[in-house]
């Protein structure tokens, strides 16, 4: 069903908190892009570019690409035609200095419409983790007990081969969550305080958090 969104929203939570999952089903029903950066510095790192090789060390180890490298990136695609009039940013920003480099080069009429925080005990965080499993071919995410697909292994939407992510190793989602709560969480104050952050309990099914979700974002 094709809807009318928001604008120009950002999808914050933590590892796990299926702001994947929802960007791309919400970007898909309103026609506008899901700007993820981990996706972005994904395809980096599989193109061997020169910004993957220096991103792929920080993202096995579960830190963050350094701000300036990130704010470059979103900025640069936010200026491409397809995103002039809106969008859903997924993993971005994550530290204060990316909100504030964000609200700079937004003019008051490109504002941000609304932020969206996804909560969801760290427990349950862990156990999405560590059964995620992406389509190496079309980026589908699946998960193996909670949304497992029909032939294991193969992804239902391109038969493609299912990988786990790097990142999602124990070692790896140990870091991630101590760098969202130290580097991350803090913007929840921040938007807060801009009086655009809107809170959902994401620890509900998917189509609940869908349904949720689209009635905050239409
Ligand atoms: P990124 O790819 O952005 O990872 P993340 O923010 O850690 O988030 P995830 O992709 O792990 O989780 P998600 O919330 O999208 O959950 P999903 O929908 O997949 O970043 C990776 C790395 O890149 C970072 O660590 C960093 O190094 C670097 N990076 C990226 N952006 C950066 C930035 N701005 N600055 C600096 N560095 C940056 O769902 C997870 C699983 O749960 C799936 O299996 C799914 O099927 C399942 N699931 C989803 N929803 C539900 C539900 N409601 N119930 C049950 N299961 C569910």
């Amino acid at each position: 069903m094709a809807v009318t969104m928001k604008s120009r929203c950002v999808f914050l939570g933590a590892p796990g908190a299926g702001k994947g999952t929802q960007a791309k089903k919400l970007a898909a029903a309103g026609s506008v892009p899901h700007i993820s950066t981990g996706d972005m510095l994904r395809a980096q790192v599989a193109a061997g570019t020169t910004l993957g090789r220096q991103a792929k060390g920080c993202m096995d180890a579960g830190q963050l690409v350094p701000d300036d490298v990130i704010v470059a990136m979103v900025v640069a695609r936010i200026a491409e035609p397809d995103a002039r009039a809106a969008w859903i940013l997924d993993g971005f920003p994550r530290t204060l200095p990316q909100a504030e480099a964000l609200d700079r080069n937004l003019s008051r009429a490109s504002a941000l419409s609304l932020v969206v925080s996804f909560a969801v005990p760290e427990p349950v965080l862990v156990g999405r983790l560590a059964g995620r499993r992406t389509c190496g071919k079309c980026g589908a995410i699946w998960h193996v007990q909670n949304h497992p697909t029909r032939r294991p292994g193969l992804c239902d939407a391109c038969g493609g081969e299912l990988v786990q992510r790097s990142d999602d190793r124990p070692e790896a989602v140990g870091k991630r969550l101590e760098v969202y709560r130290s580097q991350t969480a803090p913007l929840l104050a921040y938007y807060r305080d801009h009086r655009l952050l809107r809170e959902i309990d994401a620890d509900r099914s998917p189509d609940v958090v869908y349904q949720e979700l689209l009635k905050l974002m239409q």
